[in-house]
């Protein structure tokens, strides 16, 4: 099988590389840091010996997306796992101070993810096999003062992949849309917090183990699926009102 992570600089991508190798597949490491990612890629094949290779990848690039996938694909063969795992939070939470932030976070968190997702559906439609993992956010859910920008890029990511889960469906391709809560890496740093923070550890296992139980969507931690519940149950009278 042969898996590619993309924005592998990620705690939990990192994660998850090092997962899908130890079980035998192929990885190919993604990240705009090309360095970094070389880095990735060589510590994967010395714990555990199996063929994974670095290179550059920016989400912004989209006009390159379809000749990187092939790239890839000529590197580890075809995809079994796409896991889009790359994400920007930006600077602030989208007041109109700086627009041009705010257009980064949703080119980056939903135009290049949509782009790339397509890029790989293709090739995956084609061969009637597959699995595409996004990386969507609980933000997604409910758009919020404190980082709605970010919050609708991942909303409209998620709602993306459950079009595209709803298309390849009936070509044998599985799509996964995981929901994360806080999960302890350098995007949450230094956020203060009374909610438990999952590590990047944990949520790797839990994500590798829906895509390959076919789950749809993923919330992790779990009990994020009953906060997001209560969150979007309360009306939008009373919500617009909160600080949150
Ligand atoms: N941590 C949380 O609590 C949390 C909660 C909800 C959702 N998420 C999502 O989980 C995923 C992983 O994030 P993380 O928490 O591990 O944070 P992170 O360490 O900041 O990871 C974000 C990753 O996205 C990459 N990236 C950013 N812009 C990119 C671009 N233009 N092209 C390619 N890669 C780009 C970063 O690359 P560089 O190393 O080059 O910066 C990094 O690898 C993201 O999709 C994030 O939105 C995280």
């Amino acid at each position: 099988m042969s898996v590619a992570i993309f924005g592998a600089t990620s705690r939990i991508a990192r994660e998850l590389c090092l997962r899908y190798a130890e079980a035998g597949h192929a990885v190919y490491v993604a990240a705009r840091d090309v360095a970094e990612a070389e880095r990735i890629a060589s510590d994967v094949r010395v714990r555990t010996g199996v063929h994974a290779v670095a290179g550059a990848f920016d989400a912004l690039a989209m006009e390159g997306h379809p000749a990187f996938v092939a790239e890839v694909e000529r590197e580890v063969g075809p995809l079994d796992v796409a896991v889009l795992a790359f994400g920007d939070m930006g600077e602030g939470p989208g007041d109109g101070a700086d627009f041009a932030d705010a257009r980064r976070v949703i080119d980056v968190n939903y135009t290049g993810a949509a782009s790339l997702a397509e890029a790989v559906a293709a090739g995956m439609g084609e061969r009637r096999r597959g699995c595409i993992v996004g990386i969507a956010s609980v933000a997604g859910d409910r758009g919020r003062q404190s980082n709605y920008v970010y919050g609708s890029a991942k909303g409209a990511f998620a709602l993306y992949l459950q079009g595209l889960r709803n298309r390849l469906y009936p070509l044998g391709v599985h799509v996964l849309t995981v929901k994360l809560g806080f999960v302890d890496t350098r995007m949450t740093y230094g956020m203060k917090t009374k909610i438990p923070v999952a590590s990047p550890d944990a949520a790797s296992r839990a994500i590798a183990a829906a895509a390959e139980r076919k789950v749809d969507t993923l919330y992790y931690p779990r009990f994020w699926r009953a906060i997001m519940g209560v969150i979007q149950g309360i009306p939008e009278r009373a919500f617009k009102r909160l600080k949150l």
